[in-house]
């Protein structure tokens, strides 16, 4: 599992540091509704078939890669998928979002939660990045794997869905702190084996989603976050690919965020690049950071702002260009070419 000491392709350049020609660009979410081939199979499929079936996953990952030009794919999945192995009943509802029909309630429900290893539980996801990197790996364009972070995963296992407060989260994190340890202690150990495999079957980079790590106070992060992202980080590092750390609404301790390790930091919206980079220091690699609606504004105006992401890194190597959070379903399609070929012409003499 050691990397060639030298990627070529600009995506695992920039992860390392290394001078590229062009700064790298791929989107989150770049697979998904704004794209009319993806709703084609969506309207035949259920979002559970598409990530369980490798030949469909795999084809909906190379949607956007035959679309535009972008610098590297992310495998088609979802975040939420290892929490069925462990024990509970997911569904995506349509229009609706993710619902776990039995959410955990109890600390009892905690401590029946199972920790199964990747390969039995989401083989059709590690079968599905074997089929894309033969695709991709003779061009040369890397593919990303990825999970979610514990926090996240715990919020929708113990919320049921998506939350506005984490009430229930935080009532069990503040008043059974011992559960707490336990269930992410179970996320690290099922998250850390899933990456792992992932690299193993052809992944050569990971990204964290820790998509709601910012509902949390600075200090609340410090006390039942970090630990268990330090320890995942620590564990998946083994894997000798880059590890990219993203989450949002972080800015305000993005600095303890960062702490928890990777090789890149994903960042949103919400500061200025290069105020960002200059706090998580210039010896980590940084993704971001366009917020997704400026893709929705005429181009004179989105040009201006993909202008001050790029401008914000002053040259220097290590950016990864990126939206701040998924792209959104009403984005235009020529506007996403034309931000790609955009970012790619930028600085060209
Ligand atoms: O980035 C990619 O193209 C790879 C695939 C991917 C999906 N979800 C596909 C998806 C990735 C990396 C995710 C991550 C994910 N999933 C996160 C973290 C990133 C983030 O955006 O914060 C979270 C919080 C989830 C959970 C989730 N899945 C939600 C809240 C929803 C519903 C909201 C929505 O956008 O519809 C999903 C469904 C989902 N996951 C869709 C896709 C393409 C939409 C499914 C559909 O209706 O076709």
């Amino acid at each position: 599992m050691t990397p060639p000491a030298e990627p070529t392709s600009r995506f695992l350049r920039a992860a390392r540091r290394l001078p590229v020609d062009r700064t790298p660009v791929w989107l989150m979410r770049q697979a998904g509704r704004y794209m009319e081939e993806y709703q084609a199979i969506r309207a035949q499929h259920s979002m559970l078939e598409v990530i369980r079936t490798p030949e469909l996953a795999a084809e909906v990952t190379l949607q956007p890669l035959r679309a535009f030009e972008l610098d590297a794919a992310i495998i088609f999945a979802d975040i939420l998928p290892p929490l069925i192995g462990m024990g509970l009943d997911l569904d995506f509802i349509k229009g609706e979002g993710p619902q776990i029909n039995n959410p955990l309630r109890t600390t009892y429900d905690i401590d029946m939660l199972a920790t199964p290893p990747a390969a039995q539980t989401l083989g059709s996801t590690l079968e599905a990045i074997r089929l894309v990197t033969a695709e991709l790996g003779p061009r040369d364009i890397p593919l990303i794997g990825f999970a979610g972070a514990p926090f996240t995963l715990a919020s929708y296992a113990i919320e049921g869905g998506g939350s506005r407060n984490y009430e229930r989260t935080k009532a069990m994190m503040y008043g059974e702190p011992a559960a707490w340890k336990r269930l992410m202690d179970k996320l690290v150990t099922v998250q850390a084996d899933y990456l792992l495999e992932q690299a193993k079957a052809g992944a050569s980079a990971l990204q964290l989603f820790d998509s709601w790590a910012g509902a949390l106070s600075k200090r609340d992060y410090i006390r039942y976050v970090q630990p268990y992202n330090t320890a995942l980080f620590k564990m998946v590092a083994r894997a000798g690919v880059p590890l990219i750390n993203f989450s949002t609404k972080t800015s305000s301790y993005i600095e303890e965020v960062a702490a928890c390790g990777g090789d890149v930091i994903g960042v949103d919206w919400q500061l200025p690049l290069e105020e960002v980079w200059g706090r998580i220091g210039y010896e980590r690699a940084i993704q971001g950071n366009l917020d997704p609606v400026a893709l929705l504004a005429p181009w004179r105006e989105l040009r201006v702002r993909i202008d001050e992401v790029l401008s914000g890194a002053e040259g220097r190597p290590g950016h990864i260009f990126n939206l701040g959070h998924g792209i959104l379903p009403t984005t235009p399609i020529e506007n996403v070419r034309r931000l790609v070929d955009y970012v790619h012409e930028w600085g060209a003499v």
